[in-house]
């Protein structure tokens, strides 16, 4: 099959698919004969059109937001991503959002790089909030709220969580169950571990905001569009509250005053971004491919 990639992507795996096209830039012109685009989250419906001949979009990553779905069934185009191996790297930039934010990690490196560190100890300063005992509150307990619930049994936090269904990890991992506004009220960290869908869309919004206690630490590592992004930047404005954020409502555009604010941490969507995650992602994405080619279900079918 004739497959098109927005890029080569890390790892060994890759080279398994033999001879690839690949896009120097957007997809402007109609590609007749390529049956497979391998992409990173975005595909629209314009896309779907240019490629007459597409039979499936493998997503390189979990989350397929970006891809118009209804598009590519209307179409019969298959779609698949790439769960279960970015689990581990995606909870560990998680807590490292939820240590920074806590302990004030990176006004802390801005401090001494200034020069400023002069009689530190003379006076309170950079005092931040202990981890350690905390109530984490966690939405989506699915396999990254796992792994960041298991985590944060080693700094003895605990732990609330809150989605639709009760999990069946929660009496493991000793988690209780809340209604998102009651989680909200009670959390001393709140994380996000939901996909993006149209009942997630600014699930957090301006009223549930509200409702996060006085010092509170916000951290998405999930998908900007779940939170409603003005509202959040007028609370950090005000300063009520704290946050870790990988992911923005319009990515890779970070609202202006989150810039200039010291009580939020801000990272460039690098959940996954670990060399090891990124190869195990390729394999997982190259071998929905090949199961593709040789006419089986993708392991990783979504659409
Ligand atoms: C994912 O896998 O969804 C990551 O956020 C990368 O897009």
């Amino acid at each position: 099959m004739r497959v098109l990639a927005v890029r080569r992507f890390p790892g060994p795996a890759w080279d398994e698919l033999g001879d690839v096209e690949y896009l120097d830039g957007p997809l402007v012109e109609r590609r007749p004969g390529v049956e497979v685009l391998a992409t990173v989250v975005s595909v629209d419906a314009a896309m779907v059109d240019l490629l007459p001949d597409l039979k499936l979009v493998a997503n390189y990553g979990v989350g397929y937001d970006g891809i118009d779905v209804a598009a590519c069934q209307a179409r019969g185009v298959a779609v698949t991503n790439t769960p279960g191996v970015l689990d581990a790297a995606t909870a560990d930039l998680t807590f490292a959002l939820i240590l920074a934010v806590r302990r004030r990690v990176v006004e802390g490196d801005r401090y001494v790089r200034a020069g400023k560190w002069g009689s530190g100890w003379a006076e309170p300063f950079l005092l931040g909030d202990e981890v350690s005992g905390a109530t984490l509150g966690i939405v989506g307990l699915g396999r990254i709220g796992q792994a960041v619930a298991r985590r944060a049994r080693g700094f003895d936090m605990r732990f609330l969580y809150a989605q639709r269904h009760e999990s069946g990890a929660a009496a493991d991992l000793g988690a209780e169950r809340r209604e998102v506004d009651e989680l909200l009220a009670e959390a001393d960290i709140v994380t996000l571990h939901v996909p993006l869908t149209d009942e997630t869309r600014e699930l957090i919004d301006a009223r549930r905001l509200g409702l996060l206690r006085d010092g509170a630490c916000l951290v998405n590592t999930s998908r900007g569009g779940i939170v409603e992004e003005p509202a959040l930047v007028a609370e950090l404005v005000a300063g009520r509250i704290r946050a870790g954020l990988d992911v923005y409502a319009e990515e890779p555009d970070v609202p202006q005053e989150l810039i200039e604010l010291s009580n939020v941490v801000l990272t460039p969507h690098i959940g996954s971004a670990t060399g090891k995650t990124r190869e195990a992602m390729t394999r997982v994405l190259v071998d929905n491919i090949l199961a593709f080619e040789r006419g089986e279900d993708p392991p990783n079918r979504v659409a």
